[in-house]
C-alpha cells in the first residue's frame, strides 16, 4: 500500500466533539471539502453548532472575513452514519479517549474507506498508535496519529505520531497535510503514551490538582502562580477544565497503564468529579464553575 503525493481534499473526521469541531473547522477553513460523522443526527446537530459558533467567533476576532466563516460552514456535511466516508483521502479519528471505542472506529474506518492509499489518523492524547494500526488490519501501514491541541483553531502545533508498521511516505504525506494545507507546525513524536507533549503537560496539571486537592493552595493561587509567574496563557487547573477533566483522566490512565509512575497516577479528585460528569467547561462545572 503507497500513498500518492498529491494534496489531500475530501477529509472525514469522526466524532464532533471539541477536537473533532476544531479539526473540521481548521480543514474547511483551508477549502477542504470536510464531512463529520457522529452518534446520531442530534449529536451531528450539536457539532455543526460548535463549528458555527467557533467560525462567529473567528469572524467577531477579526480572524477571517464573515463569508469565509459561511463558505467554511458549506465545506462541512455533518453524518450519523461512517458509511458516508468511504470516498475519503484521510480520515481522523477524534472520538471519546477510551481505548475501546477507538479500536472500534478503526476496525470499522479500515472497512468503510475505498481508497487503499486513504491514511487513517487518530487524534488521540495518549493511546498507543500501534494498538490502532493493529485493529485497521492491512490498513496498518496507513495509520498514524495526528494530534492537535485545544483549541485547533488558535494553536500551531501537531504532532505527527508514526506506529513501528506506518509507511515512510504516509508519514511524510501528513506531515505535508499538517504544514503546507493546514499550515500548522508539526514535529514528528514517538509512539510512546502521552507522545511528547502530554508526557509532560498531563503530569504537571495532575501534580496542581493534587496541590489543590491536598488543600495546599487555593485554585486561583496555583493558577494565578502559574500565570504571573511563569508567563503561562492560563494556570493549570483553568487548563484542564478547558481540555476537559474526562479527557486529562483518560491519557492520565493510558500514561499510568504504560509506565506504572506514580506521577501519572489520577489523583481522587479528578476521579470523582469525572464520576460525577463535572469535566470542566463543556459541562459548565468542573475545578472551577462556568454558570
Ligand atoms: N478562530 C480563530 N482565532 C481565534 C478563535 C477562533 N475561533 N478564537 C480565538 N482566536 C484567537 C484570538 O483572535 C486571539 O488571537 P490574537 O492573539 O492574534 O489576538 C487568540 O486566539 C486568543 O484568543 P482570546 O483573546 O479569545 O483568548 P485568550 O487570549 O484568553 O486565550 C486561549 C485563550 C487561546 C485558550 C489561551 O488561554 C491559551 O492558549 N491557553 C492554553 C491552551 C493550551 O495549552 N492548550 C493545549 C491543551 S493540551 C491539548 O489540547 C492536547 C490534548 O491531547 C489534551
Amino acid at each position: 500500500m503507497s500513498a500518492t503525493a498529491a494534496p489531500i481534499e475530501r477529509v472525514g473526521v469522526v466524532g464532533g466533539g471539541i477536537m473533532g469541531c476544531g479539526i473540521a473547522e481548521v480543514c474547511a477553513r483551508t477549502g477542504l471539502d470536510v464531512i463529520l460523522v457522529e452518534v446520531d443526527s442530534a449529536a451531528a446537530e450539536r457539532a455543526e453548532q460548535r463549528i458555527r459558533a467557533s467560525l462567529d467567533r473567528g469572524v467577531s476576532r477579526g480572524k477571517l472575513e464573515p463569508d469565509e466563516g459561511r463558505e467554511a460552514l458549506e465545506l462541512c456535511r455533518f453524518e450519523p452514519d461512517a458509511a458516508a466516508l468511504a470516498d475519503r483521502e484521510l480520515v481522523i479519528e477524534a472520538v471519546v479517549e477510551n481505548r475501546e471505542a477507538k479500536l472500534r472506529v478503526f476496525e470499522l474506518l479500515s472497512k468503510t474507506v475505498e481508497s487503499d492509499s486513504a491514511i487513517l489518523a487518530s487524534n488521540t492524547s495518549s493511546i498507543p498508535i500501534v494498538e490502532l494500526a493493529a485493529a485497521a488490519g492491512e490498513r496498518a501501514p496507513n495509520v498514524l496519529g495526528l494530534h492537535f491541541f485545544n483549541p485547533v483553531p488558535v494553536l500551531a502545533l501537531v504532532e505527527v505520531i508514526p506506529s513501528l508498521l506506518t509507511e515512510s511516505d504516509v508519514i511524510q504525506r501528513a506531515q505535508a497535510f499538517a504544514e503546507e494545507q493546514l499550515e500548522k507546525d508539526p514535529i514528528v513524536a514517538p509512539d510512546r503514551a502521552g507522545f511528547t507533549v502530554n508526557a509532560l503537560l498531563i503530569p504537571y496539571l495532575l501534580s496542581a490538582i493534587r496541590m489543590f486537592e491536598q488543600g495546599l493552595a487555593s485554585a486561583e493561587d496555583i493558577d494565578k502562580g502559574m500565570v504571573k509567574g511563569c508567563a503561562h496563557p492560563m494556570g493549570p487547573l483553568a487548563l484542564a477544565d478547558l481540555i476537559g477533566l474526562d479527557t486529562v483522566l483518560g491519557v492520565s490512565e493510558s500514561l499510568y497503564r504504560e509506565h506504572r509512575e506514580q506521577l501519572f497516577a489520577p489523583p481522587p479528585l479528578l476521579q470523582r468529579l469525572v464520576a460525577a460528569n463535572l469535566l470542566g467547561r463543556k459541562t459548565g462545572r468542573g475545578l472551577y464553575s462556568y454558570q
